[in-house]
């Protein structure tokens, strides 16, 4: 099978401003990131995807920016990034860029020249449009709370933000806007970067006349995914966006392209066309929240018999010609151990079951920062400590809704994306070797035990079981397999067995391989019944071959060889 690089790569996701900080002032920048990339080889990822550096507020950390071309000081210059770019290259790395183009910074020049003239040319690059009797033009609710709508002032208009206020909408069915935005991609991809990940990108087609809905909640609004997400006609931006930037490069782009049913993915992620290399399987990422509003505030029970009947959707649905990207954490969510876990399994079992879990699945993983040695959710003492704006707004609602103060901020302790932003644990030392400095979120105190310093001494780390699964990913005689393999659901009816094949000629064939996660806290016996199977790695190392009746532990996890072929099951 001819391979793209893409397909045999493991992406490692940096935050920024948690990453590691080189100059003292609590905030992560990218000669920390420079500085860190031996580790990042160490683990074997050879893909990083760098959260946005563009010159930015940071209202939304980041995700609002104000000058694509320019480095945000706060992270550093031009020269860093090339410097970053060249040093990541010379160890096999390459850079992918957060691309942010449904909104930008109300800060942008774009913008504050519309502010001047709501009727003039650059008041097209956005969505101005005129209120109602008063009112805003419809009744959508914004993805962090309130009206989509702000006023534009001294006019009539108001302005659309699907995000939070300083994040406006751009309006793709602008050429002259798509133009500059196809303009600055082809900048940064005449750097040298290896590619993009496409923020929130099912989000740039907008229905015709964006139309009022019924209202869902108590606040009289209605989720802007309605009208604002996957909608009809977002095909022909994204085939034109990709035919005019990375289309003509080597280059891979991971689009986040939530809205995506799983019998739509295809022209998403098709090999031969798609208008991506892949994009995010978040089938599993939000198994508590209840769609489209997704409220902190009304979490749903679920169980792990909803993990595995995602994931035979998705791959029922892409192969054999789509490609995914695997991914259990982000910027945007919880850690993990905390998310999917009873409080049975956080611990090492438990975590290193999700390590192989995710590690052992087709297509390319993305591992997140602090993920690799299992990082926890930290709840902080008070809202104020919070930085994350949807935390704000989420506990905001939580209580609009009748909620005390001290049920909205479990809440969000559970939901909070300050869970996954808050500074990387390095080793045991006052601010855990994140910075010299103050920094900017407060450190976990948990870093004295759990730390990266202490897993690269220890051979039995979680550290080097993310290690050891990108290893085996990368050998030759199981890369194809691995990688590109088929995804065969495996003992579907044993409950809380999470259990699939890999195979690249017919299932249950020599040369396949079987991963088994017993994600429950008792011990399972199963009856395998497969002549010679060599066990390639097991989370508890109590298996050499897995052969007749075994035992698994609680969350103990295994990747066996098939040897041989076997009749039945
Ligand atoms: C994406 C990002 C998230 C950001 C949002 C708006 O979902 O991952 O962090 O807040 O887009 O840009």
């Amino acid at each position: 099978m001819d391979m793209k690089w893409w397909q045999k790569a493991v992406v490692y996701q940096i935050y920024p401003k948690s990453f590691q900080d080189s100059n003292g002032d609590g905030i992560g920048d990218l000669q920390g990131v420079i500085r860190r990339l031996d580790y990042i080889k160490e683990l074997g990822a050879d893909v990083i995807w760098l959260c946005p550096v563009n010159e930015s507020p940071m209202f939304d950390n980041g995700y609002d920016i104000s000058d694509y071309y320019a480095i945000n000081p706060m992270f550093g210059t031009n020269e860093d990034m090339d410097e970053l770019i060249a040093e990541a290259k010379k160890r096999g790395i390459r850079i992918i860029m957060d691309l942010v183009v449904n909104h930008c910074s109300y800060k942008h020049e774009w913008f504050q020249k519309a502010l001047q003239d709501p009727e003039g040319e650059y008041a097209k690059y956005f969505y101005f449009v005129k209120g109602k009797d008063g009112n805003p033009p419809n009744n959508w609710r914004s993805i962090f709370g309130g009206s989509v709508w702000e006023p534009v002032p001294d006019s009539e208009y108001y302005y659309l933000h699907l995000f939070v206020k300083e994040q406006v909408d751009l309006n793709w069915e602008n050429p002259a806007l798509r133009q500059e935005i196809y303009k600055m991609m082809n900048y940064w991809l005449d750097k040298g970067i290896g590619g993009f990940r496409l923020d929130a990108i099912t989000y740039l087609k907008k229905e015709e006349g964006l139309p009022s809905y019924p209202a869902d909640a108590e606040d009289g609004l209605v989720s802007c995914a309605w009208g604002s997400l996957n909608r009809p006609g977002i095909e022909e931006f994204l085939v034109e966006m990709r035919e005019n930037t990375y289309g003509k490069y080597d280059v891979m782009t991971v689009g986040e392209a939530a809205g995506v049913p799983a019998d739509g993915l295809m022209p998403f992620v098709s090999l031969k066309d798609g208008y991506f290399s892949m994009i995010f399987d978040f089938s599993n990422g939000e198994l508590d929240m209840i769609p489209p509003n997704n409220f902190w505030c009304e979490l749903r029970e679920w169980s792990v018999e909803e993990i595995k009947a995602n994931l035979e959707q998705v791959y029922y649905n892409i192969e054999p010609d789509g490609w995914i990207g695997t991914c259990m954490e982000n910027h945007d969510c919880p850690r993990v151990i905390d998310y999917m876990l009873p409080e049975a399994g956080q611990n090492f079992y438990g975590a290193s079951m999700l390590a192989i879990m995710q590690m052992g699945r087709p297509g390319t993983p993305y591992i997140y920062q602090g993920q690799e040695i299992g990082m926890r959710n930290f709840p902080f003492a008070s809202i104020e400590m919070y930085d994350d704006c949807s935390s704000i707004n989420q506990y905001a609602y939580a209580k609009s809704v009748g909620y005390s103060e001290k049920e909205a901020l479990k809440f969000v302790h559970r939901r909070s994306r300050d869970n996954g932003r808050y500074p990387f644990s390095w080793d045991e030392t006052e601010n855990a070797g994140f910075t010299e400095g103050q920094p900017w979120l407060p450190i976990n105190p948990n870093h004295i035990e759990l730390n990266a310093a202490r897993q690269l001494r220890d051979e039995n780390s979680l550290f080097h079981i993310y290690q050891k699964m990108i290893a085996l990913r990368k050998k030759e005689e199981y890369q194809e397999t691995l990688c590109a393999g088929a995804y065969r659901p495996f003992m579907m009816e044993e409950k809380n067995l999470v259990a699939y094949e890999r195979y690249t000629e017919k299932p249950m064939e020599k040369g396949n391989i079987l991963i088994l996660c017993n994600f429950q806290s008792e011990d399972r016996e199963l009856e395998i019944r497969l002549p010679v199977n060599v066990v390639l790695l097991d989370n508890y190392n109590s298996y050499e071959k897995m052969e007749g009746k075994i035992t698994l532990k609680p969350y103990q996890a295994v990747v066996v060889l098939l040897e041989d072929t076997y009749a039945e099951f």
